[in-house]
């Protein structure tokens, strides 16, 4: 069970919640004065033992506590049962990429596309972004270097549809692909560039030097790679912390 993402763990701990306080009503064991409301707190108090128990963060507590009191909401809401698959399609359709590697989307913003446009070496250059969002930087990119080529992978399909549009005119020298980042070989690029999350960091880093050339540049947007020092920091405006981190290889 701890080897699974956070998110499967969260679930398992709510349905394992829901199945318990079931079990326990069905052989009418439940007392009459803990049904109704009582009984959602109590399958939020399980939910958050169990949570606990499968190894989640001391943040999943919160949110393991107050989903079923939201379930049992919208439960009670008029609205058409269908909504709410549709809804969680819509919400795996924009996020879904991001939902195992633990990244969520967000944007890098112009400060950080100028700074990458200057990263980029005179001569050859083959560019990746890990993790492609909308395709901000990749456009940016591909427009400022028509002499290079622009690669963009993106695990969200909704994301992905986007980067793909406005990428479009950029076919020259720009491509975007649906899919996984860890499925890309890094050997072929120079600068490799990802903005994702404290999570795969380690993971990141241990597949950049299995495959990426001496002398190429892995840039990572906020999240250090852990216990390794960066050759650069780059201060960008806006949140504290928001600085591109450059690992020469
Ligand atoms: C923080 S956004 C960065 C977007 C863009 N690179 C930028 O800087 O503006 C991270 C993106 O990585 C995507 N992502 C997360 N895990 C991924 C994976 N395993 N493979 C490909 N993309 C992934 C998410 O869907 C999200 O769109």
């Amino acid at each position: 069970m701890h080897r699974l993402p956070p998110v499967l763990r969260a679930c398992a701990a709510l349905v394992l919640a829901y199945l318990l306080l079931l079990a326990v009503a069905r052989a009418g064991l439940l007392p009459a004065a803990l049904q109704g409301a009582k009984a959602v707190g109590i399958m939020g108090i399980l939910a958050a033992g169990a949570g606990l128990g499968f190894g989640l963060a001391p943040g999943w507590v919160a949110p393991l506590l107050l989903l079923p009191w939201a379930m049992d909401a919208l439960l009670r809401s008029a609205l058409p049962a269908w909504t709410w698959p549709l809804g969680l399609l819509l919400l795996l359709l924009v996020f879904g990429g991001g939902l195992f590697t633990r990244v969520p989307l967000y944007h890098s913003n112009r400060a950080a596309w100028a700074a990458l446009l200057g990263l980029c070496p005179a001569s050859l250059l083959r560019f990746a972004d890990l993790g492609a969002g909308f395709g901000g930087p990749l456009a940016h990119l591909a427009r400022n270097r028509p002499d290079g080529f622009f690669l963009g992978v993106e695990a969200s399909p909704f994301p992905f549809l986007v980067a793909w549009l406005r990428t479009l005119p950029l076919r020259g020298n720009c491509a975007v692909r649906l899919g996984s980042l860890w499925a890309l070989d890094l050997a072929g690029y120079d600068v490799v560039y990802a903005f994702l999350s404290p999570a795969p960091m380690p993971r990141l880093w241990e597949k950049a030097r299995r495959e990426m050339r001496p002398g190429t540049l892995l840039v990572s947007n906020t999240f250090e790679i852990p216990g390794v020092t960066p050759e650069a920091r780059i201060p960008l405006p806006g949140r504290r912390d928001a600085c591109l981190y450059l690992y020469r290889m």
